[in-house]
């Protein structure tokens, strides 16, 4: 009898072991190709530079409410920031909104096309085979856009976009693909890091990268000119 209850408990610590093991080479690789990490990263030049422009002039008139940025603490549940290096933003017009969503919504086409080309040869020997629209429908939201406006001395430090919080008056979610576009590039330094590598950005780019833990980026410090840009969500 004991020397069942010995062998029964030897047997299952060797199986907890052979689990845990098997478990660690999952979890716990021994490399990971960071690189390809950054395939999922995509620029692409959508907006009309008159565009840009108009955007920006528009947004500059005096009636426009610009307020500081601050971060939202979760742990805490209060905001905070500091006000001397903090980027101003401003939700956009109903009608900028509109005057924008062909370029996102194409921007955002093309990231899924991409991305699902490869997923769709890797299904296509599944049976039955999936739908169409599986392979190019899964973003179903755009959260409103807001502008960015940096001044000299500020700056957006490294963050993820892994909001929990975001609602967009009748829709809640989490941030799939964060979208981001540049209105200018006539300033000093605000260079944009993705993962610790500078993205070149030019007027008119929408910059669309997953918004999970993987991505995290920043604005550098603008140290010439005021740089304008927009942000959004895909969810
Ligand atoms: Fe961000």
């Amino acid at each position: 009898m004991e020397e069942k209850l010995f062998t029964n408990e030897r047997e299952t610590r060797q199986a907890i072991q052979a689990a845990a093991d098997q478990a660690n080479k999952v979890r716990l690789p021994n490399f990971i190709n960071w690189k390809c990490v950054d395939d999922y990263i995509m620029v692409q030049n959508l907006i009309p530079a008159q565009l840009c422009k108009s955007l920006i002039r528009e947004s500059s008139l005096p009636g426009i409410k610009w307020s500081k940025h601050s971060w939202y603490n979760y742990g805490s549940d209060h905001f905070s920031s500091v006000p001397e290096k903090e980027l101003d933003v401003v939700n956009s017009s109903p009608e900028q909104f509109k005057s924008m969503g062909k370029y996102l919504e194409k921007a955002l086409l093309n990231y899924q096309k991409k991305y699902s080309t490869l997923l769709k040869e890797k299904m296509l020997n599944q049976n039955p085979l999936p739908s169409k629209k599986q392979f190019t429908s899964w973003i179903r939201h755009i959260s409103q856009v807001r502008f960015n406006r940096y001044h000299v001395g500020t700056k957006m430090r490294t963050h993820c976009d892994h909001i929990q919080s975001l609602f967009d008056g009748k829709l809640k979610g989490i941030p799939i693909i964060s979208i981001v576009g540049l209105l200018n590039d006539n300033y000093g330094g605000g260079a944009f890091m993705c993962r610790d590598k500078k993205i070149n950005l030019i007027r008119g780019d929408i910059l669309l990268f997953p918004s999970n833990f993987m991505y995290p980026h920043e604005v550098k410090e603008i140290t010439k000119g005021i740089r304008y840009s927009f942000v959004s969500w895909a969810f």
